[in-house]
């Protein structure tokens, strides 16, 4: 697939989709979202694929928000198509994907950056990275998620006081808030993405996926997430996949899991 604003590569198992608009601080526009949604949904369709990983191209920005420039002129229908066209085709898109996505948030996460990242299954973090909403800043409010996948992940208070002050915080206080999971060099970062998807990849894709389903439950009005994991997990045994991993345990070997 030929893309303008982003990359997208794969190696051993692993799809690196990198937004690549250094000039603009990886700014999302419309073409990028649009692009981002063509280079996840393939990913996600290639059954070679274990998981993605999803970052910003240049050693300063991950992304640094939705693009201001195309958005300054909208008025109030537009400014809500734009949040809810955004929300269905990537930010919501990416969280309910059955196969696993990374953000590794590679120097500023602001506004839709972050809301990027927060849609990410999870997140590491490089350690000059710096995250934020900085929406009411420009008299918005976040609108790719920001205000409920932040307070989901740190708490409301934590978030309430983040997206007031429009304010940044640094990677380890990230890291102490639980927003991102672990904090590395700039060099380390995509390696470290690498190690953590080899050892998602030894694991059961099916499984895998039923438990993103289970997990994201839990943040979906109307939906019992005990009841889905119920269901998921008596599902489980009619799988290939389950019948593979039970017994290679019983046989004393490592499961070569097929995927089905
Ligand atoms: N939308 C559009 N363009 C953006 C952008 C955004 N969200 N963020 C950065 N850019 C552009 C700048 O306009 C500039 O373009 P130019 O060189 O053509 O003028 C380029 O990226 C570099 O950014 P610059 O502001 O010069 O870098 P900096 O190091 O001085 O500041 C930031 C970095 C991240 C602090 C600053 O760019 C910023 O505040 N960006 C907006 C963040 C934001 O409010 N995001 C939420 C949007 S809802």
């Amino acid at each position: 697939m030929n893309f303008e604003n982003i990359l997208s590569t794969s190696n051993q198992g692993v799809a690196t989709i990198t937004i690549n608009r250094p000039s603009k601080l990886n700014a999302l526009n419309k073409a990028t979202i649009e692009e981002l949604h063509q280079a996840f949904k393939a990913a996600d369709q290639d059954k070679d694929i274990k998981v993605i990983v999803v970052t910003g191209s240049g050693e300063k920005a991950f992304v640094a928000g939705a693009d201001i420039s195309e958005f300054a002129n909208f008025d109030v229908e537009n400014g809500g198509k734009l949040a809810a066209k955004g929300q269905e085709i990537l930010f919501d898109y990416v969280q309910n994907l059955s196969t696993p996505v990374i953000a590794a948030v590679n120097g500023f996460a602001l506004g839709g950056g972050l809301e990027l990242a927060m849609s990410a299954h999870f997140r590491i973090a490089s350690d000059n990275a710096k995250m934020g909403l900085p929406e009411v800043s420009l008299g918005v409010i976040p609108g790719y998620g920001g205000t409920q996948r932040l307070p989901q992940l740190i708490g409301k208070g934590r978030a309430m006081e983040m997206i007031m002050t429009a304010g940044m915080i640094d990677a380890q206080t990230a890291l102490s808030y639980g927003l991102v999971n672990h904090v590395v060099t700039q060099e380390e970062l995509l390696p470290l993405a690498e190690k953590i998807a080899g050892k998602i990849i030894k694991n059961s894709s099916v499984a895998i996926a039923k438990a993103i389903d289970a997990i994201n439950a839990n943040y979906k009005d109307g939906i019992n997430g005990f009841e889905v994991e119920v269901k998921h997990f008596g599902d489980c045994f009619g799988t290939e996949d389950f019948k593979e991993g039970t017994t290679a345990f019983l046989e004393k070997r490592k499961a070569d899991f097929p995927g089905k």
